[in-house]
């Protein structure tokens, strides 16, 4: 299976810290924002990841993530010129995707929460059409919105719904089996002028092809949309690795636990950064894994 993180936009809710920077670079307590949805990609077992952004951003992502070998991953890099919807990723992507199937995760989106791994494994083997992903809040009217039967079928799905059917809104992590290019490159754009992700899983869902997993109250999917949210979403990660002393999506652990990378490549990368806490920790966690760094 192939990834791709959408990494684009205009940023302008969060103008003017966004003016300059792209909103995917800025940091969520101690690491780059995308930094979260590369490693969920990882998670899920993908090495061969598409990061798409602005022409004018493209170049702080490859300058912030190279070619991805140092984590045993394949980085490639395609430009959007204008936010023209969410789809356009599998039209910008096709070449990329080839014959495979494809992930898809928003660059803004933080996940976290235990047994993730296995749900977003177990989701990419078991692939037939698309999986969504559920998550339960207080706002439906904000996002996608699904809304499932009784015996946990997906029944229908919803855009900013005004008056919506559930709680149940549909985070920005899309896995899709190799249909969804044609899809994509079939969509009309909405009347707001986007290739919509949500016109992609109806297409699926009217083929009865769609499946929501609900991921449960315990876990956390975080906004970054706002100032407040931003600012709650790196306190959010400040507090777990505080308390724990385990940091969220560092992607030298997430290739060392995979098995992307050896103890001794870890903390080499740990050296390059030694005069961060981050750095440490990636020598710490490699010395513990057996290197003799
Ligand atoms: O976050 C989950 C939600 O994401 C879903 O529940 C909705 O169904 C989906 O439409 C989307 O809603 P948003 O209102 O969050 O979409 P937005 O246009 O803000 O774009 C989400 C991110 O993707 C944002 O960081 C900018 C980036 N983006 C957006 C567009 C439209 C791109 O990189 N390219 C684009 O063309």
């Amino acid at each position: 299976m192939k990834g791709i993180v959408l990494a684009g936009g205009s940023g302008t809710r969060l103008h003017p810290i966004t003016q300059a920077v792209s909103k995917q670079l800025l940091p969520v307590y101690d690491k780059p924002m995308i930094y979260y949805p590369i490693s969920v990609l990882m998670l899920a077992g993908i090495r061969e990841i598409l990061i798409i952004s602005t022409p004018s951003d493209l170049p702080n992502f490859r300058r912030l993530l190279g070619d991805g070998s140092q984590y045993g991953l394949s980085f490639s890099f395609a430009e959007q010129p204008s936010p023209n919807g969410l789809a356009e990723a599998f039209v910008i992507g096709a070449d990329f995707v080839g014959d495979d199937p494809v992930a898809l995760i928003l660059g803004d989106n933080i996940f976290y929460g235990q047994g993730f791994s296995t749900t977003l494994r177990t989701a990419a083997q078991d692939l037939a059409g698309c999986v969504l992903f559920g998550y339960q809040v207080k706002d439906p009217q904000r996002y996608g919105v699904g809304e499932v039967d009784e015996h946990g079928k997906l029944v229908s799905i919803e855009e900013k719904p005004a008056h919506p059917r559930s709680n149940n809104a549909i985070t920005g992590l899309y896995f899709y089996d190799n249909e969804v290019v044609d899809i994509s490159r079939n969509l009309k754009p909405s009347a707001r002028g986007e290739l919509e992700i949500t016109d992609v899983n109806l297409a699926y869902l009217r083929r009865d092809r769609a499946q929501l997993i609900e991921l449960s109250r315990g876990f956390a999917w975080l906004d970054t949309g706002t100032h407040d949210s931003m600012l709650e979403a790196g306190q959010f990660v400040q507090v777990l690795e505080h308390r724990t002393g385990v940091r969220i999506a560092c992607l030298e652990e997430v290739a060392l636990k995979m098995g992307f990378i050896s103890a001794d490549e870890c903390y080499a990368l740990g050296t390059k950064l030694a005069k961060s806490g981050y750095g440490e920790y990636v020598m710490n966690v490699a010395r513990v894994a057996g290197s003799t760094g």
